[in-house]
């Protein structure tokens, strides 16, 4: 399973760059909004110069062929940047009109898994499913990984990857590669907890500790 950065902030990308664990990086209008006056396409280009994978643009329209004429545009600003639209019957005419033209899309705010199916047969070139926005609903966000897991492998036609989205923890990491999620998207706070271990810090210590009482 590969990993992904969920977030526009150019300081953590260039951080978390550095750990070679960086498959791409995802983005949407709230964690835009997040970095006060930078500029939409210079973030977007900026953060394909960090990272050397499919980066996700959202689109803000509401009818297709206003998320069309943005995606038209956003791709053109990099080959990797890949077009989010949202789950509803316009996203997927988006994705099969911009798929014609050869731009990949990253079908966004899935929540259950016949959204998947219909995304996938559409051309979709990544879903994502929010797994911690459905845990917040009292419901098992994973059990959406594994229901369109099991549906796309039992299909040979479909290519779609399954983006675990809305991570939370590192234990929801463990769960979508358990679970046959192809990518999660992490905010840096849960990369960076995904590391840290109270025995790990003890280990170095206790290292060094005896390192430095050798004879
Ligand atoms: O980028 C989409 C998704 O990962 C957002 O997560 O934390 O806002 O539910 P969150």
């Amino acid at each position: 399973m590969q990993l992904y950065l969920d977030t526009a902030n150019l300081d953590e990308i260039r951080e978390a760059a550095t750990w070679g664990v960086l498959s791409g990086v995802t983005t949407n209008p709230t964690l835009i909004a997040r970095e006060k006056g930078a500029d939409f396409k210079a973030t977007i280009t900026e953060i394909a110069e960090l990272v050397d994978g499919p980066i996700s643009a959202e689109t803000i329209s509401l009818d297709a062929a206003g998320m069309v004429q943005e995606g038209i545009e956003y791709a053109a600003w990099h080959p990797n940047v890949i077009i989010k639209v949202p789950s509803t019957t316009e996203g997927l005419k988006a994705v099969t009109q911009l798929a014609r033209r050869g731009i990949r899309c990253n079908v966004t705010l899935c929540f259950n898994a016949v959204q998947a199916l219909m995304a996938a047969r559409a051309g979709a070139f990544i879903i994502s499913p929010f797994v911690g926005r459905v845990d917040d609903t009292g419901v098992d966000g994973m059990q959406l990984i594994r229901e369109i897991s099991q549906i796309y492998r039992q299909d040979p036609e479909i290519k779609t990857k399954i983006l675990s989205a809305s991570i939370r923890h590192p234990r929801h990491i463990v769960e979508s590669a358990l679970a046959g999620a192809d990518i999660a998207t992490c905010p840096f706070k849960v990369l960076q907890q995904a590391m840290r271990h109270p025995l790990t810090d003890r280990g170095i210590e206790q290292f060094l500790a005896d390192w430095r009482s050798r004879t």
